[in-house]
């Protein structure tokens, strides 16, 4: 671990019971640690009732080429006791591809067992798509990926590696209970105040005829439960369609590890981009990470340029997931405040640098 950067702690106020929150901050590469500033500017700025102490990880691009290290188990164990993690970005052109990402992020979901990577897919005021039809109304659904198992679990080999008959499998490993805990959140989440109570499953049962199975069946057993929430199906490439055509049809998507990585970078782009649509990795009973779904954005670093609306966001998910949910509300109302603003910045063909970002939505969410 390296050293625990500690926020000042105001004794006479709280977080959970009567110590501060303990969060946790992987600002990790490229533009992770300036978006991650932003967003930290702006916890700061709705920290009202409760405390913060940041626990800084050195993790990450640089920290693997000085020591070699990805995630040291030490570093794992601390993050055990944390409430929360903040996560910038993983992943630079300097590390082989797919080093940081198993070894790091995805060896964090694994470990700490945050099944659930819920995905809102939300369109705020004044921000432009590509889809020029769409309205906020049509495009506010959330999409639930399961985060644990699917063709993410590393399942797999060569045969004759190297050889002109080699073998590479790569398995798809879907549990019941892996399948059952997700569908299960994908319902109750769908029960939330603000949501339409509609979960559609999206899969490609029609050629996974073993893990489309046991998806949909378990869909229909879990329903059962649910008589308030509706129930639909859409394959996956019928689901991208949808996405631009008809997004109004989905409420809440439920789907597997692989399909809920690819749809959601579509979502992304009906949102608005990578650089407002934020996500959580989240473990029910357990500790959390939250982050901005996009990347490391290597052509981007030290510019000042990229988005941290997503950083933000995740915040305030991170917010929520305390059950901080005033908190929460306000940097919501602080993002679609600075959304309208720079709506009109851009027709006036200003621009605007990360750190105006910042400032906007802590200045409305600190009102
Ligand atoms: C994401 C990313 C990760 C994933 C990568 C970096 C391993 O694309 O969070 O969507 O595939 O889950
Ligand atoms: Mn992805």
């Amino acid at each position: 671990m390296t050293a625990a950067v500690a926020t000042e702690v105001r004794p006479a106020r709280l977080g959970v019971g009567d110590r501060p929150y303990r969060i946790g901050v992987i600002r990790g590469d490229g533009t992770g640690p300036e978006v991650v500033a932003e967003a930290l500017k702006v916890l700061d700025a709705v920290r009202d009732g409760f405390d913060l102490e940041l626990v800084d990880f050195d993790l990450g691009a640089d920290r693997y080429l000085r020591t070699g290290e990805t995630l040291p188990d030490e570093d794992l164990e601390t993050m055990r006791g944390l409430d929360a993690i903040l996560l910038g970005a993983v992943g630079d052109p300097r590390v082989p591809p797919g080093v940081l990402e198993r070894d790091l992020l995805l060896r964090i979901r694994f470990e700490l067992d945050q099944y659930v990577n819920l995905r809102p897919v939300i369109r705020f005021p004044g921000v432009q798509t590509l889809v020029p039809s769409h309205s906020e109304d049509d495009v506010n659904m959330v999409v639930i990926r399961e985060n644990s198992e699917g063709l993410y679990s590393g399942v797999g080999g060569f045969h004759r590696k190297g050889t002109r008959h080699e073998v590479a499998v790569q398995s798809s490993v879907n549990t019941r209970h892996g399948v059952e805990r997700i569908v299960r959140y994908a319902f109750d989440h769908a029960m939330l105040p603000g949501r339409r109570r509609h979960v559609t499953l999206v899969h490609k049962t029609n050629v996974l005829t073993f893990a489309g199975d046991l998806y949909q069946r378990v869909v229909n057993e879990i329903a059962l439960e649910f008589p308030d929430v509706t129930t639909d199906y859409v394959h996956v490439d019928a689901a991208c369609i949808y996405f631009l055509e008809q997004p109004s049809r989905f409420d809440v998507i439920v789907t597997d590890n692989m399909f809920g990585d690819i749809i959601t970078d579509l979502g992304a782009m009906i949102q608005g981009g990578m650089g407002i649509a934020a996500g959580g990795n989240i473990n029910p009973s357990g500790v959390s990470m939250f982050e901005p779904i996009g990347g490391t954005a290597p052509s981007e670093t030290g510019k000042g340029t990229i988005n941290p609306l997503a950083a933000i966001g995740a915040t305030g998910m991170l917010l929520s997931q305390l059950g901080e949910g005033g908190a929460a509300a306000r940097i919501d109302a602080g993002i679609r405040f600075a959304c309208t603003k720079l709506a009109s910045m851009r027709a006036g063909e200003m621009g605007y640098s990360t750190q105006e970002v910042g400032d906007l939505v802590s200045e409305a969410a600190a009102a």
